[in-house]
């Protein structure tokens, strides 16, 4: 037998018994003639101790140790004399009668601790490894936990947990897919799914009317921290229900994990905010609750007063920012730059500072205190506050002040990753008009059925009508991140051709790319609707963090490699003919 206890267990009941344990030494130090070891495995980490009165032989294997060797010990359980109240087991040490070298390693890269002296790049490239500390450990296991209890919650609701194929014919979800060449039909390749949408829909058609799944999907998009190109949703969808329906299957589901996981107990009924709401007065359709710093719109109080950049725009917008009336000229300054930078995008910033004298503005020529101060005011200013406003086309503009309130949020500590705040965005649009291609595109998915009460607006030629289309969709949104989103979707084949249509889609392209899904709708398709959470970011945002990576096993890089195994390679030139493949790309 290796073990007889793991490194997670022994307390101070357990002093005086024989244990056998084995593990990664993750340091060892020699005090006098003593030597301590910690033992780490998944479960914790013992101190093990070498007395100066042991044999010579074991004095000297202890002090042969290197970090992470693999090592069987046996001894007795004591009381410790210095305590650890930082770990679970720092009341005990194993005082050991035999050390059994498993397997030496090479000097690690980096220190396997909590907090590692390597570099991302290092540890990336060494994964294994970093996945041995316990920061990574207790991510695994968060994430194991949440899979477990979804899976126990779905299957409570009837739901059946269905595999759907990974190499399919592309489902477009607004990004790129990856693609992958069949041997077997020359010059023909296979897309793997960004989603399960139409198979999912599929077995709607077929009867089976509660279905999940945890499930990879795969986008070739730009990254981010709570980007993958390969990433996993819980992927569902119902039939005979309407929104309300799927809303509290979800919101069940949600609650339920929230309350077994981190024993939070989250409102009942969640809120509810419309899209339109959210744009208005948050800038952006995942607005983060936790604090106020609304966005005010302040354009008829702005204009006519002479000042050219207020009077040449449609949209003048504001935020309060609680208690930094004092901000300096340097951090002002420091703050414009910031919303210059393209990533926000802004023109310019104009301030209000709100000081208990009286108002002060970098407008201050155009407009008299009265009006600054009516303008401060309605943007929900009190004494001490600074006013920040932002000018431009609407929707535009109030998205940069979106993005200025979230970095206002940070700086202030508004954002605190243990506070939750969920919620549910209705009501979306369902088209989203591009200048640049001069056509519509599908806002969640051209599977999104139209509301029926604009379903008159939906068949009119006029953009504007278009425009004015709401979808039955909605997104589960949680500080600030969209952790879920779904719709209740088309189920009659003329709808969906009418929905290719509105999206410039042909007739041909139509049949050629959706011609399985229109066909099947002709044999009865019953009404349904579902949503997909990103699993990987609802682990994420339960363990604190906005970054994803770690709440996978194996990720990859922002450039979509994976750097431990190095990938994406070149492949041999026999297995590129096989393929009927020849690649154009330059390499050294
Ligand atoms: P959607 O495209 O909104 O909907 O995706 C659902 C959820 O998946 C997560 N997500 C991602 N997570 C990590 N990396 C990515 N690259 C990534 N892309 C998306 C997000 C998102 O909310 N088929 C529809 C769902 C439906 O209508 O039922 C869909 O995929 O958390």
């Amino acid at each position: 037998m290796y073990r007889t206890v793991t490194c997670g267990e022994l307390r101070i009941e357990n002093a005086g018994q024989h244990v056998v344990l084995a593990g990664w030494v993750q340091k060892s130090r020699k005090l006098g003639a003593m030597t301590f070891i910690d033992l780490r495995d998944r479960y914790g980490i013992t101190q093990l101790v070498v007395s100066a009165g042991a044999s010579e032989e074991l004095q000297a294997q202890a002090n042969s140790l290197g970090r992470e060797y693999v090592i069987q010990v046996e001894g007795t359980v004591l009381e410790r004399q210095s305590k650890n109240s930082k770990i679970p087991t720092g009341d005990i040490e194993i005082e050991l009668q035999s050390i059994n070298i498993l397997n030496k390693s090479v000097t690690p890269p980096f220190t396997i601790e909590e907090v590692s002296d390597g570099g991302e790049d290092l540890r990336a490239k060494y994964r294994y490894l970093d996945l041995r500390r316990g920061p990574l450990q207790r991510a695994l296991k968060l994430r194991h936990r949440m899979a477990h209890e979804i899976r126990n919650y779905l299957d409570s609701k009837g739901f059946l947990e269905i595999e759907t194929p990974y190499l399919i014919k592309s489902t477009p979800e607004g990004a790129r897919d990856f693609v992958v060449p069949s041997r077997m039909n020359p010059g023909e390749f296979y897309a793997l799914p960004q989603s399960p949408q139409t198979f999912k829909q599929l077995l709607m058609v077929a009867g089976y009317d509660r279905y999940f799944q945890i499930v990879r999907c795969f986008r070739d998009e730009d990254l981010r921290a709570d980007r993958q190109p390969e990433f996993t949703q819980i992927d569902c969808e119902m039939s005979f229900v309407e929104q309300e329906d799927v809303l509290e299957t979800f919101e069940g589901m949600m609650r339920q994990l929230f309350k077994n996981v981190l024993d939070i107990d989250i409102p009942n009924p969640l809120r509810r905010m419309s899209w339109y709401d959210a744009m208005d007065n948050y800038g952006s359709d995942k607005p983060d609750v936790r604090f106020g710093m609304e966005i005010h719109e302040i354009t008829s109080l702005a204009q006519g007063h002479g000042f050219s950049l207020f009077d040449s725009v449609p949209y003048v917008g504001a935020i309060a920012v609680e208690g930094c009336a004092e901000y300096t000229r340097k951090q002002l300054d420091e703050l414009t730059e910031w919303v210059k930078r393209p990533q926000v995008g802004a023109k310019g910033l104009i301030y209000i500072k709100v000081g208990a004298e009286g108002v002060k503005s970098s407008v201050d020529k155009y407009f008299s205190p009265e009006q600054v101060k009516a303008i401060a005011d309605a943007a929900g200013a009190k004494t001490g506050d600074l006013v920040l406003i932002l000018c431009g086309a609407k929707r535009k503009t109030q998205t940069q002040l979106g993005v200025l309130r979230i970095e206002m949020g940070n700086r202030l500590g508004l954002r605190d990753p243990k506070v939750f705040a969920p919620l549910w965005i209705v009501d979306f649009p369902l088209l989203e008009w591009d200048d640049e291609t001069n056509r519509f595109y599908a806002m969640h998915h051209p599977f999104t059925a139209p509301k029926p009460e604009h379903m008159d607006w939906f068949y009119s030629d006029k953009k504007e009508d278009l425009e004015r289309v709401c979808a039955n969709a909605y997104d589960f949104v949680l500080n600030g991140t969209e952790l879920g989103g779904g719709s209740i979707r088309i189920h009659n084949a003329d709808l969906q051709k009418r929905m290719f249509e509105v999206l410039g889609i042909s007739k041909e392209d139509a049949e050629y790319k959706f011609g399985f899904i229109i066909n099947a709708f002709k044999f009865g398709a019953p009404p349904h609707g579902g949503l997909a959470f990103g699993f990987d970011r609802v682990c994420a945002l339960f363990g604190g963090q906005e970054t994803i990576r770690d709440y996978i096993a194996f990720p990859k890089n922002n450039m979509g490699r994976d750097v431990m195994i190095d990938s994406p390679s070149l492949i041999d030139q026999s297995q590129m003919d096989e393929l009927y493949l020849q690649s154009t790309a330059k390499h050294e």
